[in-house]
């Protein structure tokens, strides 16, 4: 590595520490000390939520018609609707967050997150991710991710739960993340800047290039086909 690398590095990690003191990320991290609560909290420290994957599983049926159908696709544009099961459950509430928001432009995922308490998208969080991927040691990144992979990990594994695992995820889908970032469309203040970046032309396509090399780390992210009636979801 050299030290445009090594720099990158540096400015990514600076970049994500200030994100996180200035609260840009969400919530506070979960560090829940059940003495401390008991011993009370102050007052401005919101209590970390605990998700609860069984009223999840309850409430979530309507998601499933998208995100229970391995291969389901976005139709206008065309594109794969992201897989969620191995994600970080936090990074899916912050995710859910920002659709609420309109800080992700998607609407139909803003209408279907509309209605979600901070409560509902965490248990529904729990529901979705299962078990998250873990990282494997042995990846061999391109030059492009070498800023990515201080964040997304060399396979693609996100190093905090704030931060998405790429691993295994549609590269359609994650071609799409990155342009929404570059245009706005996802208004997250580290993203843009780092998908802002990427070289997009005929001799250099980065953003193909990593969507493609993250797509294929493996373990990755899956799609588990899920029921998806009122019927089913108490099961
Ligand atoms: C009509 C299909 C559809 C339904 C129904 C739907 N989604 Fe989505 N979901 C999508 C698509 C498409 C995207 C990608 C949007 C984008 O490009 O930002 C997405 C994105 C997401 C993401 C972001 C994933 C990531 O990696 O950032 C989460 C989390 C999510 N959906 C959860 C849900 C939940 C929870 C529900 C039910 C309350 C739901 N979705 C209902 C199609 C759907
Ligand atoms: C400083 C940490 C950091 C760095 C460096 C970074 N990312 Fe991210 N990335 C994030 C965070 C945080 C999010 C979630 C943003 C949001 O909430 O929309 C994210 C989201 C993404 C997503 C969307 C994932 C999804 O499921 O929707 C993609 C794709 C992505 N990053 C790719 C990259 C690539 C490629 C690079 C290198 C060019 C990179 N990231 C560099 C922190 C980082």
């Amino acid at each position: 590595m050299g030290s445009r690398v090594r720099t990158g590095v540096l400015i990514a990690v600076v970049a994500c520490a200030a994100l996180i003191s200035t609260g840009s990320l969400g919530q506070s991290q979960p560090q829940s000390q059940p003495q401390s609560q008991a011993a009370g909290h102050p007052p401005d420290e919101p209590k970390p939520l605990v998700g609860d994957p069984v009223h999840g599983k309850a409430i979530s049926y309507t998601c499933l018609g998208c995100h229970g159908v391995p291969g389901y696709r976005n139709a206008y544009p065309n594109y794969s609707v992201p897989k969620l099961e191995g994600q970080h459950p936090e990074y899916l509430v912050i995710a859910l967050q920002a659709y609420r928001a309109g800080d992700r432009s998607h609407i139909t995922m803003h209408a279907q997150a509309s209605s979600l308490s901070d409560q509902d998208m965490t248990d529904i969080a729990a529901y979705f991710a299962g078990e998250p991927i873990k990282p494997r040691s042995s990846a061999a990144a391109p030059q492009a991710a070498a800023v990515c992979v201080a964040c997304h990990g060399q396979d693609g594994v996100g190093i905090t739960p704030q931060y998405p695992s790429l691993a295994g995820q549609h590269e359609d889908y994650l071609e799409r993340a990155l342009h929404e970032y570059r245009k706005g469309g996802r208004k997250n203040p580290i993203m843009a800047t780092f998908a802002g970046q990427l070289k997009e032309d005929v001799k250099a396509d980065d953003v193909r290039l990593l969507a493609r090399y993250y797509s294929q780390q493996r373990p990755g992210l899956k799609t588990e086909e899920r029921p998806s009636t009122v019927l089913t979801a108490h099961q």
